[in-house]
């Protein structure tokens, strides 16, 4: 089990033949002290790790290295919550036992859920289409049994979010979730099905009297609004009927959607909103379309420090332990039959107006 502490940290990249020496000048730049407030303090900002798509192949129990030091950098970064966007386990597929599935979520809580919660740090989970797809056939679902065990393992290691939860009868498929300066819409977009009744729970949500005007609102859903990278841009590897979807987060005045599945790095602008596609932490990196080169397995840092409204994202290449610079990715990602994104700033303030349309 990994454990919390510099000494891990190191251990885990001397491990991956990386040297500590350049993550020490990586954790300088992207500060490794928490910005969590004392109860009785006021929010002063918020740090937010971000991760996406860690599962091996079917069945798989265990990580990719990069995972590994996803974690202990993220144990050393001490981020005040860690999001991720699903694809957490490697399931998918019918013939897998029950026991096969128990089993890899005791990997995954070995892994990663259970390091984070002894340091600390509370994983907010969106479901995937290998952890539970919502994926039906004559009214019932194809992947039940997955969707049964990914509900019983949430249900059993909530304990550290139940502070937050505003609306969590669906957890952990679709929920919201708030801690001070902080609103988290959870959608379940484990097939490109979001169907009427939760769009409009999700507009609902939105429209919580628990969200104060200072939040920071973020919705995190596994499938994307649209289409980012190569062998993705695909009937049912995006959510169908993305514009009303997209319409219904514009007017609940969203400030960011986060998505995975597309495992490619993609910070930009679509339909209004201001969106980020984030790249594997595990295995099968993709080319954005319109790039020569596979995106690498990554997570981003989010940090917003009060009551300046500038939000700054830093997404860590795990090959290299180096920030990414956007400016190498396509200005744009446009393919027929899906809506245009467009490549955006790493840094924006929050509330501010999305001019791509
Ligand atoms: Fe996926």
């Amino acid at each position: 089990m990994i454990q919390t502490g510099r000494r891990e940290f190191l251990r885990l990249i001397a491990g991956a033949g990386l040297s500590g020496v350049v993550l020490d000048g990586l954790l300088r730049r992207i500060g490794s002290t928490t910005l969590r407030p004392s109860p009785d303090q006021p929010i002063k900002g918020l740090k937010l790790g971000l991760i996406s798509d860690l599962n091996g192949s079917y069945g798989s129990t265990f990580y990719a290295d990069a995972v590994q030091l996803g974690m202990g950098l993220l144990l050393q970064a001490k981020p005040d919550l860690v999001l991720c966007a699903g694809d957490m386990v490697a399931g998918q597929k019918t013939s897998l036992p029950t026991s096969q599935l128990q089993a890899m979520w005791a990997g995954f809580d070995q892994s990663v859920r259970a390091p984070l919660e002894q340091a600390g740090i509370p994983l907010l989970p969106a479901i995937g289409n290998h952890d539970g797809s919502s994926q039906q056939q004559q009214g019932h679902w194809v992947f039940g049994r997955e969707r049964r065990q990914t509900e019983l393992f949430w249900g059993k290691h909530c304990g550290n979010l139940q502070s937050g939860f505003i609306e969590s009868k669906r957890f952990p498929f679709h929920y919201a979730w708030r801690r001070p300066g902080l609103f988290v819409i959870v959608i379940d977009a484990s097939s490109a099905n979001v169907d009427s009744s939760q769009r409009r729970w999700i507009e609902a949500a939105l429209n919580s009297a628990h969200r104060q005007p200072d939040d920071l609102c973020l919705v995190m859903g596994h499938l994307p609004l649209t289409a980012f990278s190569d062998g993705r841009a695909r009937t049912g590897e995006c959510i169908a009927n993305p514009q009303g979807l997209a319409a219904l987060m514009r007017n609940g005045g969203v400030d960011l959607l986060i998505s995975g599945h597309h495992h490619a790095w993609y910070p930009s602008e679509s339909m209004g909103l201001r969106l980020l596609s984030l790249g594997a932490m595990g295995s099968g990196p993709r080319r954005i379309i319109g790039s020569s080169l596979p995106s690498p397995p990554s997570l981003t840092l989010l940090e917003w420090t009060r009551p300046a409204t500038l939000i700054r994202e830093t997404t860590i290449d795990l090959n290299t332990m180096k920030p990414m610079a956007s400016d190498g990715l396509p200005a744009q990602v446009s393919v027929s039959g899906f809506p245009v994104a467009r490549r955006r700033s790493l840094q924006w303030e929050r509330g501010s107006p999305v001019v791509n349309r």
